[in-house]
């Protein structure tokens, strides 16, 4: 098989996202449009993917790390076809070529492939949709025998021409050597003075090329944006995709419309997911994990049966079987929780391991640290890890009791099955089984009068 170049335009302002942002680095699912499309581009197995950028080139440079895109720049953006002539210079006479573009984001995988699969010299793969309302497209010209015959944009159209609701949507296969022949003799004498790279069927149909046309599964794989009314509906769209497919592998969501996913979420299977969650990066959840609503969840691992408790915040943790999670935890990156472990309500922890069966169930801040097993952790406990300048670290054993109100002043290492007094400010480290007291002893005064109001 002959090897695969994607081409991508993204060359264009987009002037009616009215923003500072190119339009192609605008996000889908927490992603920029463009990111999407490279990404479908590399799962079709492109040897190589060119980018065509022009407005905000070095923007939409800067925010793509991958190495792998050959970038070209379309100095002034004369028209579709003059932007993928701008790389023809990059591509091999044996390749198949395949033209995409970045504010087109949700192409399907599987829609592309049934296109370059069988593509060879003698063909020309043409990527259409019917559209009710087919205004301002390029509309499908066919002949009498129902063949494609030409692409006659929106304002070159005559009246018949514009009744016709098979519409390109821009999305096209086709041998580079051809590419090579035709595209620098494309005229601009149109209603827009452009070079499109539509005339190009008309030329194939002229070399005895047959047009495959595909069609996909669903509009919105080939919706464009070009506003952020756009914008919106293809990230509901996503996102109800995404909503139907945890479904589908186990999940049970309070409602599909009120879920979030701006990365790669994997379950297992009895998940229960309530409303108003997001899901951001890289997170998996295993079987019988329930999470409450209104739950920030980004790069995380949470472990069987876990239960996350509503308005809890989770960034760069793990969380251990059967945990315990919240309401209004913050686990911070760093923070590795065992099994059957227990943070409770306005818990904030931080590059803090938590050994089996411990808990630290109210108003603490965690952070530095590390505890062994069935530690309890009182009320209102602070690991004070930071001195204006450095961060210490704070041990804490096995079994180790920490009474409320309790200052840790690291670094600090607490021996296992220690006790701390409530209240405590503790500077020293205690030993084994140790009880630490460290507060003002009590004085009660008897015959305390209080003082009256002078005149
Ligand atoms: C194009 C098609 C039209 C199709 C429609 C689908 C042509 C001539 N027309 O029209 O048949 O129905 O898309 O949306 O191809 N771009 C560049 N450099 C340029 C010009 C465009 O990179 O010089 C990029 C733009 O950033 C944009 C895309 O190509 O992402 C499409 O260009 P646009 O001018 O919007 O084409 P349409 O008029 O919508
Ligand atoms: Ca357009």
């Amino acid at each position: 098989m002959n090897p695969l170049h994607v081409v991508i335009l993204a060359a264009g302002q987009g002037s009616r996202m009215k923003s500072a942002l190119p339009k192609v680095l605008h996000g889908v699912a927490g992603r920029p449009m463009l990111h999407h499309v490279i990404g479908t581009a590399k799962q079709l197995g492109a040897e190589t993917i060119h980018t065509v950028i022009g407005h905000g080139a070095d923007q939409v440079k800067a925010v793509t790390p991958e190495t792998s895109v050959n970038w070209v720049v379309q100095s002034e953006q004369l028209g579709t076809g003059h932007a993928v002539a701008q790389v023809l210079p990059d591509l091999p006479d044996d390749a198949r070529v395949l033209v995409l573009y970045g504010d087109v984001p949700l192409t399907r995988v599987e829609t592309l492939e049934a296109m370059v699969a069988e593509l060879d010299e003698r063909a020309l793969a043409l990527l259409t949709v019917t559209l009710d309302d087919p205004g301002g497209y390029g509309r499908i010209v066919r002949n009498d025998a129902d063949q494609v015959t030409s692409i006659v944009e929106q304002k070159d159209a005559t009246e018949s021409q514009r009744a016709i609701r098979e519409v390109n949507t821009g999305i096209l296969a086709v041998s580079a050597k051809h590419l090579k022949n035709w595209l620098p003799t494309l005229s601009n004498a149109n209603a827009q003075g452009e070079y499109y790279l539509t005339d190009i069927i008309a030329m194939a149909v002229d070399h005895g090329l047959s047009i495959s046309v595909a069609q996909p599964g669903n509009a919105y794989e080939v919706q464009g944006v070009n506003n952020r009314l756009q914008l919106a509906e293809l990230e509901r769209w996503y996102q109800r995709r995404e909503a139907d497919r945890l479904m589908t592998e186990g999940a049970t969501l309070a409602d599909p419309a009120r879920i979030d996913v701006r990365g790669d979420l994997t379950i297992g299977n009895d998940i229960l997911i309530d409303v108003n969650v997001v899901f951001e990066g890289k997170v998996s959840i295993g079987s019988g994990v329930s999470i409450g609503p209104g739950c920030v969840i980004k790069d995380a691992r949470i472990a069987d049966g876990a239960q996350i408790k509503a308005h809890s915040v989770i960034e760069g943790a793990t969380i251990g079987a059967n945990a315990q999670i919240g309401p209004f935890a913050r686990l911070r990156p760093g923070t590795e929780l065992a099994a059957d472990t227990k943070v409770g309500n306005f818990v904030e922890t931080k590059k803090t391991v938590v050994g089996e069966g411990s808990k630290i169930n109210h108003l603490s801040y965690v952070g530095d640290a590390s505890l062994g097993r069935n530690v309890n952790v009182g009320a209102g406990t602070i690991t004070c890890n930071y001195d204006g300048v450095n961060k210490f670290r704070t041990e804490i054993g096995d079994g180790v009791f920490v009474g409320s109100n309790t200052s840790l002043v690291a670094p600090v290492s607490i021996s296992a099955d220690a006790t701390i007094g409530a209240g405590s400010t503790i500077t020293r480290d205690v030993a084994d089984s140790e009880l630490a007291v460290a507060r003002g002893r009590q004085r009660n005064i008897s015959g305390w009068e209080r003082p009256k109001k002078s005149d």
